[in-house]
């Protein structure tokens, strides 16, 4: 499905494009935030972002999407979306991450995208849950998840010239991680404990410039692999393993040919080192404003990431709110 030779131009940065379909699903889950239907919130997002990915010029095959742990609407494996003209590629959605966020009218809740050149992303769609560890570059080489935590932390710590106690860790607040959480403390360092969201818990933790160091535990495995795509625009450091919640995934995912033991670096997440990843938000976070009405405008703040040239754009967008009626 590769067509147009100038569609394959690698100074061609797709995200650009792609952030159109963040954004439109930001504004379309807008009126559900806080009203308590997250399917509503996430099938607004869904239907938006596939009609804005179907104006964009590249063949694209979703790889990996999200929902059908919550029986969500959902972007499906396998399925096509793009013009089919230019360049053929991998796409991970998660038109929210943060459904029930964004239904509560929490904040951190984003409109996520990532794309990889085709054949590249791995696709662990049959395992649903990953345990992530993602820092900024200071954890290449210092990190290992197979190691204890506080092993970890204190070798982040030191690769920071940081004391111990002044290191931020963040988890996803579940029961599953009562006792991560306990060596995190034990170890003298803070936790950072997240509602939902660790897609944007591992950005801040490989972003410059944040509160967060480490963004550590068990989360979704599509979240894993888009967050590896945002970790090769950032240079930070990713590894997974995936975390079968019992035999019989365990086995579905040796079926679909994963090594279900194996420890998974970026490369392993996403093979290509020509990534892109753009975020929109829907509510507030840390890492974007949330979309807001704001009288005859509706605003979006967006991040864009291309691991190709090593950029983060930053792109605030006012929309005309009649045209979105
Ligand atoms: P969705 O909003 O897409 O359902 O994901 C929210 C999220 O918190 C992810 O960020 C995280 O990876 C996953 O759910 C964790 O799953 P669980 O809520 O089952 O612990």
């Amino acid at each position: 499905m590769t067509s147009d030779k100038k569609y394959e131009n690698p100074d061609r940065n797709l995200a650009l494009e792609l952030v159109r379909a963040t954004e439109a699903a930001a504004i379309r889950a807008q009126p559900w935030i806080g009203k308590g239907d997250k399917n509503a919130a996430d099938g607004a997002a869904v239907d938006a972002m596939r009609a804005f990915l179907g104006t964009v010029d590249f063949a694209g095959t979703i790889v990996i999407g999200e929902g059908e742990k919550d029986a969500a609407p959902m972007l499906f494996n396998g399925e096509q979306v793009g013009t089919g003209v230019g360049p053929s590629v991998d796409i991970a959605v998660d038109p929210i991450d943060g459904t029930s966020l964004t239904a509560a009218g929490r904040q951190n809740a984003l409109s996520v995208l990532a794309a990889a050149d085709r054949g590249t992303m791995l696709d662990a769609s049959s395992v649903f849950y990953m345990n992530k560890i993602v820092t900024d570059a200071d954890g290449i080489g210092v990190i290992d998840i197979e190691r204890p935590i506080g092993d970890n932390i204190r070798a982040l710590a030191k690769a920071k010239g940081k004391d111990v106690g002044e290191l931020r860790i963040a988890v996803l607040d579940r029961p599953r991680h009562a006792q991560l959480i306990d060596d995190i403390r034990a170890a003298g360092a803070g936790t950072r404990l997240l509602l939902d969201g660790d897609v944007a818990g591992g950005i801040n933790a490989a972003r410059y410039g944040t509160r967060i160091d480490m963004c550590v535990g068990i989360g979704g495995s599509p979240e894993g692999v888009v967050t590896a795509c945002a970790i090769k625009a950032l240079g930070g450091f990713i590894q997974a393993k995936l975390a079968p919640k019992d035999d019989d995934e365990r086995q579905k995912g040796i079926d679909a040919g994963l090594d279900v033991d194996a420890v998974l670096g970026a490369d392993d997440l996403v093979r290509s080192d020509n990534t892109f990843f753009v975020a929109t938000g829907v509510t507030d976070g840390g890492l974007v404003a949330g979309v807001k009405r704001l009288g005859p405008i509706i605003r979006t703040e967006s991040v864009v990431l291309r691991s190709r040239s090593g950029t983060i754009r930053r792109i605030e967008a006012d929309h005309l709110a009649e045209k979105w009626l």
